[in-house]
């Protein structure tokens, strides 16, 4: 036998010395959810860990993200009231653009700053667009509205749009608003192939949402593997800076496509289901918890992606250093 590919397994000096691929706190985003009118951050029990935070708590919270190096947050908000339109998400007052003036101060240059541009919290259908007469979500009704959430986030200094409603166009139409309001420099993270998932569960927990049915008529069937490269394409031509998919783990299929096919960066998020799936089966002692986190983000990072939102971002990070 010539050859023995256990040569470099084995001591953990060696194993580090040819590891492929690694994770920099750098290369991680930690998603943030700020809630309206909370004085206290409050438990998510569908995310144990995981809190909505008040404007006290998050300013902490991104102190500490800051110090440890992580590269950036992504901000959702929570509000008091929705209405049919989500008129929350333009309002210069509404919290997520409260949050996000507040956020830019407290991270200064330390890391960047990101928003969630969707109607879904914002709504009281808990839709990610508006809806016509028959209750279907409007496509192009839509646009207009991410064209106003667009640059009411530019001007409260949002330094990465995160276009996550999955209207056709969403990028064009985002970019043009963008490029005409005087906000030529503010880049697009486009979730290029998001797929319709059950692992988003936790997630409307979190922003406690208001949506009955589902999202099937907009984001991606589980089923299509080639849909989520034209959905790639799609938004890098319309002018994403940066495109993503997601959930992660149950699509690096699609995130090794989209890595080996965009000219962009390509990021993944592990999203709450993903997280809770983890929380519980550590919480049971089914897995090994650090373990469990360390591979499935790494996972995430070998199949192609440049960067990673994860709500284990802090603790990795940490563990990192
Ligand atoms: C939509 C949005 C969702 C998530 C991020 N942005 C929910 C959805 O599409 O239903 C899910 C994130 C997660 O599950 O962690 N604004």
């Amino acid at each position: 036998m010539i050859i023995r590919p256990r040569r470099l397994r084995q001591s953990p000096a060696m194993r580090r010395l040819v590891a492929q691929t690694r994770v920099h706190p750098g290369e991680l985003i930690l998603p943030m959810f700020v809630r309206e009118g909370a004085t206290e951050p409050l438990p998510i029990s569908s995310m144990p860990g995981v809190v909505q935070h008040s404007l006290d708590s998050m300013r902490r919270a991104i102190a500490e993200a800051a110090e440890l190096g992580v590269g950036g947050i992504m901000l959702f908000g929570v509000p008091e009231h929705k209405d049919a339109v989500g008129s929350g998400a333009t309002d210069p007052n509404g919290i997520l653009n409260v949050a996000t003036r507040a956020a830019v101060a407290e991270a200064g240059d330390a890391l960047v700053v990101q928003t969630d541009l969707c109607l879904d919290e914002f709504t009281d259908h808990g839709h990610c667009g508006v809806l016509d007469a028959d209750g279907r979500v409007d496509n192009d009704a839509s646009l207009l509205r991410y064209r106003e959430m667009a640059i009411a986030q530019a001007a409260a200094g949002s330094q990465l749009l995160g276009l996550s409603g999955m209207m056709d166009g969403q990028v064009a139409a985002v970019r043009d608003a963008l490029d005409g309001g005087g906000f030529s420099d503010t880049p697009i993270l486009g979730y290029a192939a998001k797929y319709a998932s059950a692992f988003y569960g936790p997630f409307r927990e979190a922003v406690a949402s208001s949506l009955s049915g589902d999202r099937k008529s907009y984001q991606l069937d589980a089923a299509n593997r080639r849909e989520g490269v034209r959905e790639i394409l799609l938004d890098v031509a319309e002018g994403a800076d940066i495109v993503m998919v997601k959930p992660a783990m149950s699509y690096l299929d699609v995130l090794a496509d989209a890595a080996a096919t965009s000219a962009v960066p390509v990021w993944a998020y592990q999203v709450s289901g993903e997280y809770a799936m983890i929380e519980a089966a550590a919480a049971h002692g089914w897995i090994d918890r650090r373990r469990a986190i360390e591979e499935s983000v790494i996972s995430i990072r070998r199949a192609g992606a440049d960067a990673v939102l994860t709500y284990f971002a802090v603790e990795l990070a940490r563990w990192l250093k």
